[in-house]
């Protein structure tokens, strides 16, 4: 925060201290546990030590923090400035080519995808902006052309493709990850924004995709359960067909909207 206070957080800090030690003695140290370490002294460091509730929760972090050293890693997982180096790495235009060129696609070439391809755009879509940075969704990925054809056919909407697909991801919302009902609709945007990137990153790497409706049916709902597993919170925010484009299948020419349509400024 900028000006920053010299005390804030004050509310919450004997219950993130709190969960801090439980999640310390209970797992095995990650980078999860890093970053809370990292965060938490520079929380210490910045306010002012000396009132009450500040200095007897700093004092329970000090003893249950295992010291810096012990953990791997060198990188500090707190606040930091970002190195602009005045332009953006890609310029405009080229992200509006590659807008343009990406268009959902239903035709592909029966030829298998490398795995290692996908793991690269899923790093493009891991960097999605999520709420609290939860990231409550995981990629649920099918690439034997059967059972990604099996799946695909379980939405409404697939109906002359799906039997052609050579690979679908099933992507899954975790309502675990938001306490509060009033989150319920969270996952639907943090997933369908890493969507978003994830599909832009299969375009650069010369793959292609396409977006499928998930719809919101009991009938469907409990045909995907049976079919790949679902947890009671979990819930199906959208499939994804993709592959390698057959460059002779046709794409719908899809007319978007200018701004006057577009945007109203307020
Ligand atoms: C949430 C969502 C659901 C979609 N569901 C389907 C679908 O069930 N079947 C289909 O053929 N295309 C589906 N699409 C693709 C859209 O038809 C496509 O994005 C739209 O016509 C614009 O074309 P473009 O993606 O090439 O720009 C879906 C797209 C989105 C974003």
């Amino acid at each position: 925060m900028r000006p920053r206070r010299p005390v804030f957080a004050v509310e919450y800090l004997p219950e993130t201290i709190d969960v801090f030690i439980r999640a310390i003695e209970s797992a095995d140290r990650n980078e999860e546990h890093r970053w809370a370490i990292d965060v938490l002294h520079e929380y210490f460091n910045a306010v002012d030590g000396t009132h009450p509730v500040i200095s007897r929760e700093k004092e329970r972090f000090e003893a249950a923090a295992p010291k810096q050293k012990e953990m791997t890693g060198s990188t500090k997982m707190a606040p930091y400035k970002r190195a602009l180096n005045g332009q953006s790495p890609v310029d405009f235009d080229d992200f509006m080519k590659l807008s343009i060129r990406r268009r959902s696609v239903r035709w592909y070439l029966d030829k298998p995808v490398p795995r290692e391809l996908v793991d690269k755009a899923l790093e493009a879509a891991a960097q999605a902006p999520s709420a609290c940075n939860r990231q409550p969704f995981v990629y649920r990925i099918f690439d034997e052309p059967a059972r990604a054809r099996e799946l695909a056919a379980i939405p409404l909407g697939t109906k002359g493709f799906a039997e052609k697909l050579t690979g679908v991801v099933v992507l899954v919302g975790r309502l675990r990850a938001y306490p509060q009902v009033r989150d319920r609709h969270a996952i639907y945007i943090d997933g369908a924004l890493s969507a978003m990137s994830f599909m832009y990153a299969l375009e650069t790497l010369g793959l292609s995709s396409c977006p499928i409706n998930w719809p919101d049916i009991e009938p469907q709902e409990s045909l995907m359960k049976n079919a790949i597993g679902l947890e009671p919170d979990e819930r199906v925010i959208m499939l994804i067909a993709y592959g390698w484009p057959d460059a002779e299948g046709l794409v719908p020419y899809s007319a978007k909207r200018e701004h006057a349509q577009l945007r109203e400024y307020q």
